[in-house]
């Protein structure tokens, strides 16, 4: 797809390898509250580019190919040599794509030197970031099926045991509303916070009136800046995201659906693993199923396991980063981790042992998942000038 690159003669000859991240993005409709067309991308009087998948991960995908335009337009050598994954299914957990990347590790992926995914965001609205950690996730279904169909209420009510009734009773006992799990167990394998992570907390440009911007509320659980960052990086969470087959449109109805699904997810760190969180959950739920004495039934899976993901920010793949947001920005890097999930992110640096780097392009603002998600023009072109930098600054390293 990409022809003619003039590669520099004087690299080592090694590649470096880029996930420039995924063309997939997260559903979106006008009715969720957008403002515009979230399929349409709109650039507003602030300079702000909006639409679904303009930070998470459109502008970020394409920057990489705005580079080698750039070196092929300006006749400039390319600094490194580069392979490419895009990937289209990250929004899903990347179903499939760990199987290829441990299959081409040592084809394709043969000779890569180091790893670079732009796929989230600075940590505040100001300071670029370099990232280091994100959480695993392992996402749930919990079905309860009960009727063999959809029933009257005034007809059966309080004559059945009634799915929603079982769900929502058995959804009450994941999660209290100020986010400790009630999973018992689900805690012992997290690693304990040492003396020498508490520094890590200080300095970073982040306020609470960040992440109150970013939510748009002031609806925190906590009201300092180091507990926020370390229920986001350092803890696990457990989050309710719906109900299949429950009634939902606007309007009265009333029935009782014979069979509904409750979609959770854990968010899971060090030293956390997905095989003994699902084990755990499954334990939970079908102890406290068994307390209500429904003649229902249950059935529990979990749809994606990954785990976490740490790397060691003294490599050279991070102080060519460091270097390249000092030219572009002026400035030091923060050191961040995120509460998010890459499943890739693991994969790469297990099968090809080598670093891996998050360099984001986006702002902590930006609504990734949400409505009227953006990325402002700023971000979008000191980003390619960043992703361009990084690239000279890893071929001085070698
Ligand atoms: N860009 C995000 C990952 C991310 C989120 C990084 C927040 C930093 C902060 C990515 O596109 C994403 O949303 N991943 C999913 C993965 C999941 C479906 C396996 C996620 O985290 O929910
Ligand atoms: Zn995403």
């Amino acid at each position: 797809m990409v022809p003619q690159i003039r590669w520099s003669h004087s690299h080592s000859g090694g590649y470096v390898f880029h996930n420039p991240g995924h063309y997939d993005v997260q559903p979106a409709y006008k009715s969720d509250g957008w403002n515009t067309d979230p399929w349409t991308l709109v650039e507003d009087a602030q300079g702000r580019l909006l639409g679904r998948g303009s930070t998470d991960d459109k502008a970020p995908v394409i920057s990489w190919l705005f580079v080698i335009e750039a070196h092929q337009k300006l006749g400039l050598d390319f600094p490194v040599n580069l392979k490419m994954c895009f990937e289209g299914m990250e929004e899903s957990g990347s179903e499939g794509l760990d199987d290829i990347i441990h299959q081409e590790a040592k084809a394709y992926f043969k000779d890569v030197d180091c790893v670079c995914i732009s796929d989230n965001y600075w940590l505040g609205t100001n300071k670029p970031c370099l990232t280091y950690g994100l959480r695993g996730v392992s996402y749930f279904h919990l079905k309860v099926t009960g009727p063999g169909k959809d029933l009257h209420s005034g007809v059966f009510g309080g004559t059945v045991h009634e799915p929603m009734t079982d769900l929502i009773h058995l959804m009450g006992k994941l999660v209290t509303p100020d986010g400790k799990i009630l999973v018992p167990g689900i805690m012992d394998d997290v690693a304990p916070v040492t003396e020498a992570e508490n520094s890590l907390y200080q300095g970073l440009d982040f306020t609470l009136n960040d992440i109150y911007g970013a939510t748009e509320s002031k609806t925190t659980i906590f009201d300092t800046e180091r507990e926020v960052l370390m229920a986001r990086w350092r803890f696990p969470s457990l989050s309710l995201h719906g109900v299949e087959g429950a009634f939902y449109n606007p309007g009265d109805k009333t029935v009782i659906p014979a069979k509904v699904i409750g979609k959770f997810s854990i968010r899971s760190v060090p030293n956390q693993e997905p095989e003994k969180i699902t084990q755990l959950v499954k334990d939970h739920i079908n102890a406290e199923f068994a307390k209500l004495n429904s003649k229902n039934t249950i059935d529990i899976a979990c749809s994606h396991g990954g785990k976490c993901w740490v790397a060691d920010v003294n490599h050279w793949n991070f102080v060519a980063a460091a270097n390249a947001v000092q030219r572009v920005f002026n400035a030091k890097p923060d050191y961040t981790r995120e509460g998010g999930s890459i499943p890739v992110t693991l994969t790469f640096q297990d099968a090809l042992q080598k670093n891996v780097l998050l360099l984001p392009m986006g702002r902590s603002d930006d609504g990734a998942h949400s409505t009227n998600e953006k990325i402002d023009k700023f971000n979008f072109i000191e980003g390619i000038k960043l992703l361009s930098t990084y690239l000279h600054e890893v071929s001085a390293q070698s």
